[in-house]
């Protein structure tokens, strides 16, 4: 994780770098530093805490100087301190380093590095690593790009790593394995970040490298991309941005996490325009239309992904098997990567990532691969690393989200996956004609009826303010809407801090019904499509063991509201895409503890929005 952002060129760096952390704290914020080069002297300043903290602690230094780097943490080796944060020295002083990732063999070139002398004042790896460039380059006398790459051949690892010398400070070099790095190429200057945030209102001309790519970035010359493996010349692809700063600040919304709630009607209508035209009786997919054999002959789907993602797959496996009936698993990609899965070449897996970097997913891509399966991702970062791995893939346009816990993502991930079985399903002809009809109707009034699902906002505040001190809470329902409640118990648990749990409503009976006390809330998903019935029984359940119910219901229900505490309404719509509306009052009730509990609502302890390591 972590967030890494550089600029070497004519403008002060100070604020581009400041502002560049800022918007990359979703990626690791628990400390900040900074080190710039003032024609002189390299001035740094580092401590625990965020970037605000970073602010003051950096009015002790020189904020000259054309050339700096900045780092935002999210620790691994060592503990969040001062000393681990980053920007890290060589021992001589001369080198500068910045690095998202983790060296895995940093121990024994730690061991050998002390042998010749070096001293180390952190606990972290990257430490090790300025210091090997720094042995390499003097043994070898070579330039910074050659000790660099000749340095990374000795690593085991994943890093993005920016690396300057104050002695000759009109370059910067980087370099790429399992970690994002962006370059923005303006004129006369270039920018370096872990995505292209930071440097949106500069340039919309942009280099990802690709893994075992570095790039030596100098003043005045064309960038120069080169394999780590080899020292062989790469060519630099460059791409047009088409992120707009608007979309990377809040719009007078208090957070991100609320702005990203509201924009959902938008970004679900971006998802499905120019795919979905209900008129003609057409969905339109490159990635599928060009692959579709692969998918009507597949064995069976298999969804990889962690977190939210894992969520949005839960809910797929029950569109898919329902409605274009092709079998498919779930799978945590981090135990799939490491349990020998059996996969063949008849097997089509899709990875659905918000991030597209995700490193236990795009592990569980690269195994498939070897294995024979096609691979299709499910991204919303255009040009991420799981994006470009993927033999083919659909965007889901939900636009830069920010806010750590996950919210538009997941609802145009759904929106993405529906349209992929409907699809499917036409093709295998397993849907008739008027049922296909309904559903591109239907989901073309889905924005709308988020809209109004949004309206319960007021209601949603007075709900939260009753149970904001609970200590545990449980979200259950059933089919289409399990998953549902998984993601209503996460977004809770990881905004809040209150302890929830996701469940099929009729396994309470297994275990957690033993938990229900007039103390228990149990948020239940109860709308009139999808085990109604049942789910008003589970509902008599909780009821009679005294457990609070808040349920989640189709509008105008009268039967539940009769047995419910609280109710809160969505508009009716089909079983399979309930989901869609369901989730909307469990993220705005998330949000609004969180808030009132005082917490960081897009900037949780302990987490981070996109995952690069194990
Ligand atoms: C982290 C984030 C979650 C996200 C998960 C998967 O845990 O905090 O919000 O759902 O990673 O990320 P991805 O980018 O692969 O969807």
């Amino acid at each position: 994780m972590c967030g890494i952002v550089g600029y070497i060129g004519y403008r002060d760096a100070f604020p581009i770098i400041i502002k560049g952390l800022q918007r990359l704290e979703y990626r690791g914020y628990d400390s900040a530093g900074i080190a710039l080069f003032d024609g002189k002297d390299i001035n740094l300043a580092k401590t625990k805490g965020k970037v605000e903290d970073l602010k003051n602690k950096a009015s002790e230094i020189s904020q000259k100087g054309s050339l700096g780097v900045g780092h935002t943490r999210w620790a691994t080796h060592g503990v969040p301190n001062d000393v681990n944060s980053h920007p890290h020295y060589s021992n001589s002083g001369d080198l500068v380093i910045i690095h998202n990732g983790i060296i895995e063999n940093y121990e024994s070139i730690k061991k050998e590095l002390s042998k010749r002398g070096y001293i180390f004042s952190s606990d972290t790896d990257t430490e090790v690593l300025v210091n090997l460039i720094e042995e390499v380059k003097k043994t070898e006398d070579v330039m910074l790009g050659k000790a660099v790459q000749l340095a990374l051949n000795q690593v085991v690892g994943a890093y993005a790593i920016a690396v300057f010398d104050k002695r000759k400070p009109d370059e910067i070099v980087v370099a790429k394995l399992g970690s994002p790095l962006a370059i923005g190429i303006g004129e006369d200057e270039f920018f370096i970040a872990s995505d292209a945030s930071p440097f949106i209102e500069f340039t919309n001309n942009a280099v990802y490298l690709e893994d075992e790519e570095m790039a030596i970035i100098r003043l005045g010359k064309e960038i120069k991309l080169r394999k780590i493996k080899d020292d062989s010349v790469a060519y630099p692809r460059i791409l047009e941005l088409q992120m707009n700063l608007e979309e990377i600040e809040k719009g007078g919304y208090e957070h991100f996490m609320l702005k990203e709630i509201y924009e959902q009607p938008r970004a679900i209508k971006d998802t499905y325009r120019g795919r979905l035209h209900a008129d003609q009786g057409l969905i339109r997919m490159a990635g599928i239309d060009q692959n579709l054999e692969k998918f009507t002959n597949a064995n069976r789907i298999i969804i990889v992904a962690c977190g939210t993602s894992w969520h949005a797959g839960l809910v797929a496996e029950y569109i898919f098997e329902d409605l274009a009936r092709i079998s498919v698993e779930v799978e945590y990609a981090s135990e799939f990567r490491y349990r020998n899965p059996v996969i063949t070449d008849k097997d089509v897996l899709i990875a659905i990532s918000q991030s597209g970097e995700t490193a236990d997913t795009l592990a569980a891509i690269k195994l498939a691969k070897e294995k024979g399966a096609f691979v299709f991702g499910v991204c919303n970062v255009v040009g991420s690393t799981i994006a470009r791995e993927t033999d083919a893939g659909a965007y889901t346009h939900a636009g830069p989200e920010i806010g750590v816990a996950s919210t538009k993502a997941f609802t145009t991930q759904i929106t993405v996956l529906t349209l992929i079985a409907l699809k499917l399903a036409k093709a295998k002809g397993v849907f008739s004609e008027t049922k296909y009809h309904e559903y591109l109707t239907e989901l073309e009034t889905i924005p709308a009826k988020v809209e109004r699902a949004l309206e319960s906002n007021p209601l949603i505040e007075i709900i939260a303010n009753v149970y904001k001190d609970s200590t545990n809470c449980l979200y259950l329902g059933r089919g289409y809407n399990f998953p549902v409640a998984l993601e209503g118990a996460l977004k809770l648990k990881e905004i809040s801090y209150i302890h929830a749990e996701g469940y099929p409503a009729a396994e309470m009976k297994h275990g957690p019904i033993a938990l229900i006390d007039e103390h228990m809330p149990v948020f239940v998903i109860a709308t009139k499509k999808g085990h109604y019935e049942k789910v008003v029984s589970n509902i008599q359940e909780i009821k009679s063991r005294k457990g609070k119910i808040i349920a989640i219901v189709t509008e105008g229900d009268e039967q539940v509201r009769d047995l419910a505490d609280h109710v809160i309404e969505v508009p009716e719509t089909l079983e399979s895409l309930t989901p869609l509306l369901t989730t909307i009052p469990l993220q705005l009730l998330s949000y609004h503890i969180a808030v009132m509990r005082d917490c960081n609502v897009d900037q949780p302890r302990n987490l981070a929005k996109s995952v690069t390591v194990e």
